[in-house]
């Protein structure tokens, strides 16, 4: 009952020179139960047809001038694949032996006999309406798949963003300038490391892990993170221990995420020039990940407002940046970043400070 239904709403068009207007043709298609019927009288025809509305068969008459059908049966069967094109029934006269083979080979799933044995005809017919109803079901039924499956995904990267989030505002430890910060790094993080050519996954990791890259200040005593004024060097060893704190933290290899999040958090304030710590790498030794957060996280501290400094102009954390490369940071990244400011200053206003 359902293909009846599908037949009957079926779209049919129909290549031949007599428009149409064969009286067995049209009788075996209305035998087969179709009734939407177009007719064109040139293969040239059929393609810019089928921009115009979905077909769900194409009859096409190779009698006339077959080499015309033909190159248009190999036109068709290049652009298959992911549209879901109509399948293909060619009319061929009885004795047209090779050219019924080479339809047959160009992609077309059956062939009607000119003159027409009505019954075999609209068997044929039905046959080809078969293969389309279950091509459209199977493509309906993956594009459903497709859906659930990029549904769940957004669900599960929602929530590791919430608890990303949750965490490294604890790690700040009431800071409040630092909300709008872990949200911003990771936003500028990604724009570099999509600057950069990094992969879109490498993109979607780094930017839902840099928010996590002071996570191990988590064990950094309070007196000292919160102490107004300057450090002395003593509390400034320890403060520098944030990067292994977290690293050790984060050490959970069977997610990328995470070993992402423990990469940034072990390397965002390596030195370019190998002055930086924890571990004084230099250059290229610097994971990616770390370069462009250590980049990120400067130029946003210095363009936000925080206790006890204002906030630097654009222009004053660009020249930073550039007096900078080379020595704390990657040259090439720093060029990277500047060349994409115009977003880097759109996540600045979209993600204001809120004091
Ligand atoms: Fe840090
Ligand atoms: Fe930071």
């Amino acid at each position: 009952m359902e293909f009846e239904a599908f037949v009957h709403r079926a779209a049919v068009l129909v290549c031949d020179d007599t428009i149409g207007a064969d009286p067995s043709l049209q009788s075996a298609l209305r035998q087969a139960g179709l009734s939407a019927l177009t007719a064109v009288a040139e293969p040239a025809q059929v393609r810019p047809a089928l921009r115009e509305q979905r077909y769900d068969l194409i009859v096409l008459e190779l009698d006339a001038a077959p080499s015309h059908g033909l190159a248009l049966l190999a036109q068709l069967q290049q652009e298959r694949g992911d549209t879901a094109a109509p399948p293909v029934l060619v009319i061929v006269p009885a004795e047209a032996v090779a050219l019924r083979h080479q339809a047959l080979e160009l992609g077309a799933v059956d062939f009607l006999q000119r003159p027409f044995d009505t019954e075999a005809a609209m068997v044929r017919i039905r046959n080809a309406l078969h293969l389309r109803e279950a091509d459209l079901r199977q493509r309906h039924l993956d594009d459903e798949l497709e859906a659930r499956v990029e549904a769940r995904t957004a669900e599960l990267t929602q929530a590791t963003d919430a608890i990303a989030h949750r965490l490294a505002r604890v790690c700040e430890k009431g800071d409040m300038h630092a909300e709008q910060h872990i949200r911003r790094i990771g936003k500028l993080a990604r724009i570099l490391a999509q600057a950069a050519g990094l992969s879109p996954e490498a993109c979607f990791l780094i930017e839902h892990a840099a928010p996590l890259h002071d996570v191990g200040k988590l064990g950094i005593a309070d007196n000292i993170l919160l102490k107004p004024g300057q450090l002395s060097a003593r509390e400034f060893d320890h403060v520098k221990r944030h990067a292994q704190l977290g690293r050790d933290l984060l050490d959970a290899p069977e997610s990328a995420l995470v070993r992402m999040a423990a990469s940034i958090a072990a390397h965002h304030h390596e030195r370019w020039d190998g002055t930086g710590y924890p571990s004084g790498l230099q250059g290229e030794a610097i994971p990616v990940e770390g370069r462009i957060t250590a980049i990120c996280d400067v130029f946003d501290a210095l363009t936000s407002t925080r206790p006890y400094k204002d906030p630097w102009s654009i222009q004053n954390a660009v020249d930073y940046l550039v007096a900078q490369a080379g020595h704390s940071f990657d040259p090439a990244l720093v060029a990277c970043f500047i060349a994409h400011l115009a977003e880097a200053e759109a996540v600045l206003s979209d993600y204001p400070d809120t004091l």
